[in-house]
């Protein structure tokens, strides 16, 4: 299994708080920086991708780290969103950014985690996730909990990195990835190892069809996925 920290004799999920506690106050900015904006595009498609369910819907944003997904998600005009993340850094980050800019009656983020939601089963109408899935320490679990909590009839979108496979893509994306935004994000995040361990956690994730393959086992029903930007990332979405 992947983790963060080579020396650590922690679980995947202690070492993944940890961390995003470490990074939690220069996150949205490296992850702007680094990917050149193209992050919150990502994100506005991932909202459009949901945008087919009930309306004023009760969403949750599972591995809501600084809310960005989940402020995204009020274009949806949802009754609420609750995000919830296991690092408490990240989410700080998140409250006040969601207090500054007056939407704390609409978004609620609070502890929690992804592999043992706390929700009854068939709580909510849509449930999404940007580049959290590949954090997971069970990722089945964590598919499994996300079924649960989805309503019958219910979407889930999930956003995830994903390597491209077309020339020259792939070649640039090898070099950045491997060479410039491990160097880049140790220097402005001050951790060694998170931007060492981005890269190779993509490189293990059961990405496009295996991962339309683990919706599947899970129960979701309908489930397709979409390349964005050259296959960089994917927008997976399926129903309960
Ligand atoms: C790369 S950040 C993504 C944050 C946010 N969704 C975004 O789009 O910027 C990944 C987040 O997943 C969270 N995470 C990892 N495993 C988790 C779990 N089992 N339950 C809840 N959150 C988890 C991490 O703490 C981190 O904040």
């Amino acid at each position: 299994m992947i983790t963060p920290y080579k020396d650590n004799k922690s679980g995947k999920k202690e070492q993944v708080a940890q961390m995003f506690n470490n990074i939690a106050r220069r996150y949205d900015f490296l992850n702007h920086f680094l990917s050149l904006g193209i992050d919150n595009l990502w994100r506005k498609k991932a909202i459009k991708c949901i945008s087919s369910i009930a309306s004023n819907p009760l969403i949750l944003d599972v591995a809501t780290g600084t809310g960005d997904l989940a402020i995204a998600a009020l274009k949806l005009n949802p009754q609420k969103v609750i995000g919830i993340d296991i690092s408490t850094e990240m989410l700080n980050v998140g409250i006040k950014k969601i207090k500054r800019k007056g939407y704390q009656n609409l978004i609620e983020l609070k502890k929690g985690d992804s592999e043992n939601l706390e929700f009854d089963d068939n709580t909510f109408d849509g449930i999404t996730a940007a580049f959290g899935v590949r954090n997971f320490e069970n990722l089945d679990k964590g598919l499994s909990e996300m079924y649960r909590v989805l309503k019958p009839k219910g979407k889930i979108v999930i956003l995830e990195f994903s390597k491209p496979r077309v020339f020259p893509v792939k070649q640039f994306y090898n070099f950045y990835f491997k060479a410039i935004l491990p160097l880049l994000g140790k220097i402005i995040s001050k951790d060694d190892s998170a931007y060492t361990y981005l890269p190779e956690s993509v490189n293990q994730f059961p990405e496009r069809e295996l991962f339309i393959q683990k919706l599947e086992q899970v129960g979701f029903k309908n489930c397709s996925f979409k390349p964005l930007s050259f296959g960089i990332a994917s927008l997976y979405w399926a129903y309960k």
